[in-house]
């Protein structure tokens, strides 16, 4: 059977209070309508079509990277209007799966149970049972329990508002249906619309069976019409994602209080810390453990590896048996070997820090490269940057660079090399020697401290 989606995007979304189109505001890091079609993805569909309507550009030109259909709608008269304007591109569908931009949980299991009920000759309606039904399309049965209309509440007597079985505004239909039923809508109702949910007594004329599918999940179907919505189905997101991950061996010590907004893939015996936030694609191996308020973004992490708290961690690689913190930065371009140790206040960008080498305290390290067993005291700058340009420091293999060291790149210390604490390298320092550039030190001898007038 070829299915085509159809995502119903083009309403204006008001109640986000905000300059940004609705389906674009992100849960998890991802616009909403992103969620919607990647799960529409899962299907394998022939096509999925999009409409939209409201900052059409803006929403095309964040979302370029999908392979989708963009159909607009001019004026927003309604959800079976917004169908409608789909028919035209619907060449080859046999059946329409309808989903919402603004609906961003429902599964894949849910729509696959839904199509799978609704044989490709039927309506398909997904409904809920909701405990405040308030504002939803209420699911009028008869006595044999065969579903006989959808009504909006606008359009509700005070029983019908009593009912709390609601329609998810996702159904399936075959094309054929939709090509004969969506002209035929008429907006006599108490917002003037185009109600989708009128294909249900035109099925009925019709003699088409409506098959239902009833899901207990109510944030699947949960729509965002404001903020607070959204925040709230970023918790549901949140929660079912760290459930996901603690099943696959990880700890969380509070899995409300971890947000990952990407994807994690991790190994076994990993532990989590309050409040750590992951973005983008993360990757952390076995026996990992990450503490207390640490932000990763797109990191990858190898075994047996410590992040104390307060590390922020962008583009970084971080090998077997690494140390990492508390409040360490590490930059794009980092790459730490196996048993490096980067300590407390180290700022660390573009830099490869090789096996068994230590930047224990208050550094900044930029274009560098740095061999294995180095030892780079506390305080030690890279001058990388003349205000134009950037150059590389070059630190070799088992130097000692003394604290307080500024290294004014282009520099290089060779292998062995020996930097006397408090000296500014503006040449390169040979392997195996002590280079050191200090002033003479003095002393005063009789010498008072000034006193207050
Ligand atoms: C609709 C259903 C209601 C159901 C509810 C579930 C109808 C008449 N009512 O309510 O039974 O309980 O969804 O959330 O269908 N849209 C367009 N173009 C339009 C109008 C809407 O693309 O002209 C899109 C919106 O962007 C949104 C979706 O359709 O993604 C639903 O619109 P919305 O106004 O939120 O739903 P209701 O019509 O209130
Ligand atoms: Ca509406």
């Amino acid at each position: 059977m070829s299915l085509h989606v159809v995502i119903l995007a083009a309403g204006l979304g008001k109640r986000m209070a905000s300059t940004l189109p609705k389906v674009l505001h992100p849960l998890a890091g991802k616009p909403l309508l992103a969620h919607v079609i990647d799960t529409a993805h899962t299907l394998n569909p022939e096509k999925i079509h999009i409409i939209y309507g409201h900052q059409g550009e803006r929403v095309q030109e964040a979302l370029a990277h999908y392979d989708v259909n963009w159909v607009q709608q001019t004026e927003q008269l309604g959800t079976g209007h917004a169908l409608q304007q789909a028919l035209p591109h619907l060449n080859g569908a046999e059946w329409v799966l309808v989903l919402y931009g603004d609906v961003p949980l429902i599964s894949t299991s849910t729509l696959s149970e839904l199509l799978r009920v609704s044989q490709p000759n039927q309506l398909g309606l997904l409904t809920a049972l909701m405990p405040n039904p308030t504002g939803l399309g209420r699911i009028i049965r008869d006595d044999a329990n065969a579903v006989r209309a959808i009504v909006e509440e606008k359009d509700a007597t005070n029983k019908q508002k009593q009912i709390r079985e609601i329609y998810s505004g996702i159904l399936c239909a075959p094309r054929a249906c939709l090509e004969n039923w969506l002209p035929r809508i008429e907006r006599h109702n108490a917002q003037a619309e185009f109600y989708l949910t009128d294909v249900v007594p035109l099925a009925i004329a019709d003699e088409i069976q409506i098959a239902d599918c009833i899901t207990t999940q109510a944030s699947e179907v949960q729509g965002v019409n404001d903020r607070w919505q959204l925040a709230e189905l970023e918790r549901v997101y949140q929660s079912q994602q760290a459930q996901r991950l603690a099943m696959q061996g990880v700890s969380f010590m509070d899995p409300q209080r971890f947000d990952c907004r990407g994807e994690l893939k991790t190994g076994k015996d990993v532990t989590i810390d309050v409040n750590v936030v992951m973005e983008g694609q993360n990757k952390i191996g076995n026996h990992v453990r990450i503490g207390a308020h640490c932000y990763l973004k797109n990191v990858t992490i190898g075994d047996h590896v410590v992040i104390e708290p307060f590390s922020h961690i962008e583009e970084a690689i971080i090998q077997n048996e690494c140390h990492v913190g508390p409040f360490a930065r590490l930059r794009p371009g980092t790459e730490l070997a196996e048993h490096a140790k980067i300590g407390n206040f180290v700022e660390i960008k573009k830099t490869h820090v090789g096996r068994h080498s230590k930047i224990s305290h208050l550094s900044y390290i930029g274009d560098a490269e740095i061999g294995r067993d180095v030892n780079i005291g506390a305080g030690t700058i890279t001058c990388n940057y003349d205000g134009v340009n950037k150059f590389k420091t070059i630190i070799e293999d088992e130097a000692f660079i003394g604290s307080d060291t500024q290294l004014i790149a282009p520099v290089r210390v060779g292998k062995r090399a020996t930097i006397g604490a408090g000296s500014t390298l503006r040449k390169d320092a040979p392997a195996d020697q002590l280079t050191v550039n200090d002033t003479k030190q003095k002393s005063y001898p009789g010498w008072k401290r000034p006193t207050k007038n």
